[in-house]
Formats: C-alpha cells, sequence, structure tokens
C-alpha cells in the first residue's frame, strides 16, 4: 500500500523529450501530470500579451497577481487555461519560446511558480518535468530523472513537431534557439539546470520512447519495491 505521495521529478534540457516521457509514466501509473514549462510560457504570453517590460520588477510583479493558471487533463494530455483561456496551443509558438528564457529567470517569476508547483505537488502522486524540479521545488522526490540528447537530434525532433503544426520556422533557427534556450537555463543565477546528485540519467539520443519508458519503469518498480511502497 503506498502512504506517502510520490512526486517524480523529471528534469533536463530543452525539447529532450521530457514531456513526452512524463505524460506516459503519468498514464501507466495513473498519477497527475504537470507540466511546469507550460506555466513559465503562460506568464511569458501574458507579459508579452499586455506589454509588459520584463526588466520592470515591480511591474511583472503586479502581473503576477493578476495570472492565474490552471491545469486540467484530458486524455492524459494536460492542457494549461491562463486566467480561463485555453493557451495550450499559443504557448508553444516560436515567440513565445524565442522569450521564456528570459522570464523564466526573473526572480519573483520562479518563486511564484515554485509555490503553486510545491502546493500541487504536496498530497498527489504526480510527475512534475521542468529544469529544477529534483533541485528545488521537490528535493526529496522519491525518483528523480534527468534527461539528455544531442542538440541535434533534439533540434530534428522540435522541428518536426513545429512543422507538423504549420509553424514557417527553419531547422537552423530551432537549433539556436535550443542552443540559447540551453545556455540561458544552466546559467541563470535562479536556481539554474543541474543535474540532482540523486538523479538518474537517461540519454535518450538513441532510445525510441517505448524503451526509455520501460527503462525508467523497471527503476520506479525497483524502487517502490526496495521501500515497501507498494
Ligand atoms: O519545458 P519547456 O521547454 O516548455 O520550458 C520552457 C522554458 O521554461 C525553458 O526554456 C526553461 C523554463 N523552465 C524553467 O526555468 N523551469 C522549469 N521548472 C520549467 C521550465
Amino acid at each position: 500500500m503506498r502512504s506517502k505521495n510520490i512526486v517524480i521529478a523529471i528534469d533536463g534540457y530543452s525539447s529532450c523529450g521530457k514531456s513526452t516521457l512524463a505524460k506516459a509514466l503519468a498514464k501507466k501509473l495513473h498519477f497527475i501530470y504537470i507540466d511546469t514549462g507550460a506555466m513559465y510560457r503562460a506568464v511569458t504570453l501574458y507579459l508579452q500579451r499586455n506589454r509588459i517590460n520584463f526588466e520592470d520588477v515591480e511591474k511583472v510583479e503586479q502581473a503576477l497577481n493578476d495570472i492565474h493558471l490552471n491545469f486540467h487533463s484530458r486524455d492524459y494530455q494536460s492542457h494549461i487555461t491562463l486566467n480561463g483561456e485555453e493557451v495550450s496551443e499559443e504557448i508553444r509558438q516560436m515567440s513565445v519560446s524565442e522569450q521564456v528564457s528570459e522570464v523564466s529567470a526573473i526572480k519573483a517569476v520562479r518563486r511564484e511558480m515554485v509555490k503553486q508547483q510545491q502546493r500541487m505537488g504536496k498530497s498527489k502522486h504526480v510527475v512534475m518535468d521542468g529544469r529544477d524540479i529534483g533541485t528545488t521545488v521537490f528535493p526529496d522526490a522519491q525518483i528523480k530523472i534527468f534527461m539528455t540528447a544531442d542538440p541535434k537530434i533534439r533540434a530534428e525532433r522540435r522541428f518536426k513537431e513545429l512543422e507538423g503544426k504549420g509553424e514557417v520556422v527553419t531547422l537552423e533557427e530551432v537549433f539556436e534557439n535550443i542552443a540559447h534556450r540551453d545556455y540561458q537555463d544552466t546559467t541563470r543565477k535562479e536556481s539554474p539546470l543541474t543535474r540532482a546528485d540523486d538523479a538518474i540519467i537517461l540519454d535518450n539520443t538513441d532510445l525510441t520512447e517505448e524503451e526509455q519508458l520501460n527503462f525508467i519503469l523497471e527503476k520506479i518498480k525497483r524502487f517502490l519495491l526496495e521501500n515497501h511502497l507498494e
């Protein structure tokens, strides 16, 4: 019998397939999936729409009071609403991707998002993906995964996804965006992307979705058995 709620923290570089793995795990284990990147993206969209200067700390802090984010799950897909409006598609556009790293480096934004994420994972079994989940949001998470893959492969995967959605974008632009976000995410002052010492490293450059899911499920099963959680 499981007593305490279980948190599976998945961190890693941009476009590594974190959300694909997180969704598959949530579906298999009947956990709730929380896409924390979507939260930073929705904040970015709000600031862009309202033409709020990211450097104006006071304005950004004020805006955070007016931003209400909610997740709802349909067919194990995570949908996010920004003040009641479904924005799951819009936040994936390049215009948001280009500025989300800057917004997610803002201290006030991180403080508020981390607070909301901790609240969401407090009493339920969750799979949460992002950049600082195993290090800052849930340093005590029972399962931590750190994902990585060759940047060229990541760019190709992301390019295909955007192309499929009809976005006019080149592979070079996508590659540049990924390289830029890797740099920003790993060098920012506020909780930069780093691997937690106790995280399982998962390089999926040459793995299929099924292979990586099985690899992680095996680790989780072993952990639950060893800790008498199942
Ligand atoms: O996972 P994603 O690519 O949708 O995330 C978008 C951006 O948000 C990413 O460039 C870094 C930031 N992010 C973060 O700083 N911390 C998180 N926990 C999740 C995302």
